[in-house]
């Protein structure tokens, strides 16, 4: 009989994109996907370590997976990811049931640790750090599998980290950074443009500092590149750091027709103090410069950013300074996170811990006053008109209670600023404004909300 797999992946983009590259090379080893964790022959955890909650999630999935391990004694238990990268032999130690664990750079050895999973029926550990160009080959060539590839995919850029930001785990686990190549990447996108997909999200933690190491082109040579590529609408990517944005890559948001107006760009901190602790190495005063660059290549860019609080040594001084920073900006939306320790990363060892309940207030007061930037920025909108990439029908449609008024229908798109946009369009009229997934229309906004628009096309 077929063996079935299960896949359950925790953590960032580059985690999702690695899961759908080991689906393929799993269907490969002759596995079939199952939706069910309780009818697979083998389940694979892909991990994220960033911070303790999702190194938790981890433990807990697996924690859960025991009893299952007892009932059927044949199934493979596989973890892979960040957290097996740094915690290999904790996983062992704790999680008696686990049979495998991969680091993130082993998955191109996949297909022959399965076989000897199976063969020998014995724990198996690959944590090495070295990928030959076959095993890179092996893996990166897998067409990613998902079911409905959609309107929008990310594309992985570049891997890795070397800034060794004070608070992170990512240099650790994910390794040195390094680019691919752009051919590869280019013909990629247009694989992808040929299915239907509309839109692209570049991925890297460091975006900016593309093809530098390997003297390939620069990353704006690589957006120009991608520009040109006919049936692709739209271009994103993240991340960006501070420090190494330059003026030619702000000015590309006022030249390139494709790349969508919208940077996530991290700030982390409004304090120099703290910035430095982190080892951000940018000044809140450069920050200032580079968003001004930013606005004054492309007054309508979107902006938006991430935050720590309760960063070790911060005081009360420093978050406020975080805050003003965040009036001063106003961003269109941020993410903010309570500062967690990690292992082996040198804020760990830092003295100035902020108790919990502090970080938790912080929290809390910031995102209290991004809800009313947001707010103000999303209203700013209310009686534009704006250009939507179509993703599909609503997610009320889809629940078929549909609009108030049946003679409409309500579709979802976002607009180049990465705004989520419902618009209502009558439905004799679906077909005469040709709206589908993949579909460019303007829409015009009626209402605005804490977190989308609302609008419609006039008939
Ligand atoms: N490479 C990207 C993002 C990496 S992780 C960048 O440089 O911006 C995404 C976000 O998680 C970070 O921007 C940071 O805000 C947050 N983060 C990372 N490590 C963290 C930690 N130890 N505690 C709390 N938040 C953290
Ligand atoms: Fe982590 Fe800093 Fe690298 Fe981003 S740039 S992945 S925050 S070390
Ligand atoms: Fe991503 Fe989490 Fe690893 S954010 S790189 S999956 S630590």
């Amino acid at each position: 009989m077929e063996k079935r797999f299960y896949i359950n992946t925790i953590g960032c983009q580059m985690n999702v994109h690695d899961s759908e590259r080991i689906h393929a090379l799993m269907q490969g080893c002759g596995y079939r996907p199952t939706p069910f964790p309780e009818d697979a022959d083998l389940i694979f955890l892909n991990t994220c370590a960033i911070r303790e909650k999702a190194e938790q999630k981890a433990y807990s999935f697996l924690g859960r997976l025991a009893a299952m391990k007892d009932q059927n004694p044949n199934l493979i238990i596989a973890v892979g990811g960040c957290v097996a990268q740094q915690d290999a032999d904790r996983i062992l130690e704790r999680m008696a049931h686990v049979d495998l664990v991969l680091g993130t750079r082993a998955y191109g050895r996949l297909p022959g640790i399965i076989e000897k999973v199976s063969r020998e029926k014995r724990r198996i550990v690959d944590v090495d750090a070295g990928e030959t160009p076959e095993e890179k080959e092996t893996f990166f060539s897998q067409e990613p599998v998902k079911a409905d590839l959609g309107v929008s995919r990310f594309v992985t850029i570049m891997q890795g980290c070397d800034n060794f930001c004070a608070y992170c785990v990512v240099p650790f686990v994910r390794g040195r950074e390094r680019s691919r190549n752009p051919e590869e990447i280019l013909s990629e996108i247009r694989d992808l443009v040929e299915k239907g997909v509309r839109e692209v999200t570049l991925l890297g933690q460091n975006v900016n500092s593309y093809g530098k190491k390997e003297g390939i082109c620069s990353f704006s040579e690589l957006l120009a590149r991608i520009n040109s590529i006919d049936n692709l609408y739209r271009i994103r990517f993240t991340t960006s750091h501070p420090k190494d944005l330059s003026d030619d890559l702000a000015e590309t948001f006022g030249r390139l027709d494709k790349l969508c107006r919208h940077i996530h760009l991290p700030v982390q901190s409004g304090s120099d103090r703290i910035l430095k602790r982190m080892n951000r190495r940018y000044t809140r005063v450069h920050y200032m410069d580079r968003i001004q660059a930013l606005r004054s290549a492309c007054p309508e860019i979107a902006v938006t950013t991430d935050i720590i609080v309760g960063f070790p040594g911060e005081t009360e001084g420093d978050f406020q300074e975080t805050l003003d920073l965040i009036e001063t900006v106003q961003f269109d939306s941020l993410f903010a996170f309570k500062y967690s320790d990690r292992k082996g990363t040198r804020a760990a060892e830092l003295t100035g811990k902020v108790p919990e309940k502090i970080k938790a207030q912080r929290l809390k007061t910031l995102f209290g006053l991004q809800r009313v930037l947001t707010l103000e920025k999303n209203r700013a909108l209310v009686g534009t008109f704006q250009e939507i990439l179509v993703d599909g029908p609503s997610k009320k449609e889809k629940k078929q209670s549909g609009t108030t008024d049946p003679g409409f229908a309500q579709w979802t798109g976002r607009t180049s600023g990465n705004k989520i946009v419902n618009f209502n369009v009558k439905k004799d009229a679906l077909f005469n404004h040709r709206i589908h997934s993949g579909a460019q229309v303007r829409v015009y906004v009626q209402q605005a909300f804490a977190n989308s628009l609302s609008g419609e096309i006039p008939a």
